[in-house]
């Protein structure tokens, strides 16, 4: 090939690596909003087509038997994985995702350092490779553990032992230490394995601690930390479509993971030190200690809600973790429609943490088709609960728990919560009196206005329509 071709092939590449980017940009913009996520997706998944499209005219490519094996079997079980995975084992698969993507970059940081050789690399690639192999590694484990926790074969409990968080900074600052001492003196090879083995190491010590329901969290952080591992490949590679690939999705996770934070009102260190929760995350919550003893509970039943729905003006529904184990969305959207059949107006109220993973309660209410602008965020809907005659609270707990306002030695005080106990009338759908995932009483259960249904959300739920039916 001529040098003119060449230089011309290598600017088409660059330019199409720069429309590639803009897709990913304006298709991550798109996911801001429920109703533009779908082409959303779509867009940054056509970026993601034409940057490995044109990624396969480099020049640097010698052979193509093994992308080529790479793309077939990677496609086969992308699909198959897509096409099997249920839309609660959402988490689970990202979590694999990320741990995918991690040990992707620490493989391509091998492979350069075994190709090139330390003699033929300079201290910035040098810097590059290093972190690649220490984020990705980390990445790698901090994923399967994550996964082995939602999936269950690990305990969800925060498994800690004597000095655990001494040990993991020490290890921390340790694997920092060798990364530079790497790239000042490559020559000694044992470095590289240290990195390895110690970041690897580091990935199970730092997910080992974290309770079963704070997952989300730490997967969104490893999703950050799986696109700064690929930022630094892509510098390992000289490839500016996986540096700037890399950096979005670091940034985004990083954007996710302060989000969630916020609207639990804790600091990332609490999250990863803190050993917060006894909450198994596929089973349904805490233990039963701190159950409310000492309020007065007031239990009510199917008819006795349908005559006060039927009454109402205005009834919000206030869906939480419950509604998710109970698979529970298609008949919460059957009593909304048959409350707005009877002139009843219906709001749903969705705090950003309810359930288990970001955005949880809006994916179920979307599977059971239910209208996006009656899901109101927790900002808008706390200022309709003095206007609101009655809340059905469908297996939430922490998010609508009135300690998080007034009881400052709760540990979710100051935690930002749905108004509920402004309404006329509260009334909670769940199985007994034990916390939720924060593993505390809850004072709403025994406040004046509210009522307990005591049963599993979907047979309470479908008690409900048959009341409803036949008060018609
Ligand atoms: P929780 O406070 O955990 O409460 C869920 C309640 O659902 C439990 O009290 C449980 O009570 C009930 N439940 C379980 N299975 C049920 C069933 N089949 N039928 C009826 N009720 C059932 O959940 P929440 O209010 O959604 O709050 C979320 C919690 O997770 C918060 O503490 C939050 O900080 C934490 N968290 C969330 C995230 C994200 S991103 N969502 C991330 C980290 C932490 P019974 O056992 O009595 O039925």
């Amino acid at each position: 090939m001529g040098a003119e071709t060449s230089s011309f092939l290598d600017s088409a590449i660059m330019l199409l690596y720069l429309v590639a980017t803009s897709f990913f940009i304006i298709g991550i913009k798109r996911l801001g909003s429920a109703a533009t996520a779908r082409s959303g997706n779509q867009l940054a998944a056509i970026g993601m087509l034409l940057g490995v499209a044109v990624t396969l005219f480099d020049q640097q490519i010698l052979r193509y038997e093994w992308i080529v094996a790479g793309m077939v079997l990677g496609g086969l079980v992308g699909a198959v994985l897509a096409r099997s995975v249920a839309m609660t084992s959402m988490p689970e698969l990202v979590a694999l995702f990320n741990g995918l993507g991690g040990a992707a970059s620490a493989l391509v940081a091998w492979g350069e350092w075994e190709r090139v050789g330390a003699a033929g690399l300079g201290p910035d690639a040098l810097v590059t490779i290093g972190l690649s192999l220490l984020i990705g590694s980390i990445t790698l484990t901090g994923s399967l553990m994550a996964f082995g926790k939602l999936n269950g074969f690990i305990t969800g409990k925060p498994i800690t032992f004597p000095a655990q968080n001494i040990l993991t900074i020490v290890l921390m600052a340790s694997m920092l230490v060798a990364s530079g001492l790497f790239a000042w003196d490559p020559s000694v090879e044992m470095l590289f394995w240290i990195i390895l083995g110690g970041s690897l190491l580091l990935g199970v010590l730092t997910v080992l601690p974290i309770g079963g329901a704070d997952m989300p969290v730490v997967i969104s952080l490893l999703n950050s930390y799986s696109g700064l591992a690929a930022s630094m490949a892509g510098f390992v590679l000289n490839n500016p479509l996986l540096i700037v690939s890399g950096a979005l999705v670091g940034a985004a996770g990083l954007i996710l993971t302060n989000i969630m934070c916020v609207a639990m009102n804790r600091s990332l260190l609490n999250v990863l030190f803190g050993s917060f929760g006894g909450g198994d995350s596929t089973a349904g919550g805490a233990d039963s200690a701190g159950t409310a003893t000492d309020m007065i509970i007031k239990e009510t039943n199917a008819d006795d809600i349908a005559i006060q729905c039927g009454y109402a003006n205005k009834v919000v529904i206030v869906p939480g973790y419950g509604l998710a184990v109970a698979q529970a969305q298609h008949v919460v959207k059957e009593v909304a429609t048959l409350l707005e059949q009877k002139g009843v107006e219906v709001l749903y109220g969705i705090h950003p943490v309810a359930g288990r993973m970001p955005g949880h309660m809006n994916v179920l209410l979307a599977e059971a088709d239910v209208p996006y602008d009656q899901l109101y965020d927790m900002e808008q809907i706390n200022s309709e609960f003095s206007t609101t005659d009655v809340v059905l609270i469908i297996g939430a707990n922490d998010v609508v728990n009135p300690a998080a306002k007034s009881n400052p030695g709760s540990p979710i005080y100051g935690m930002p919560v749905l108004n509920v106990q402004e309404a006329g009338r509260t009334i909670v759908f769940k199985r007994s009196l034990k916390p939720g995932f924060a593993g505390i009483e809850n004072e709403l259960f025994g406040a004046e206005q509210n009522q307990m249904f005591f049963g599993d959300a979907k047979k309470s739920l479908q008690d409900l329509v048959r009341a409803l039916k036949e008060n018609e």
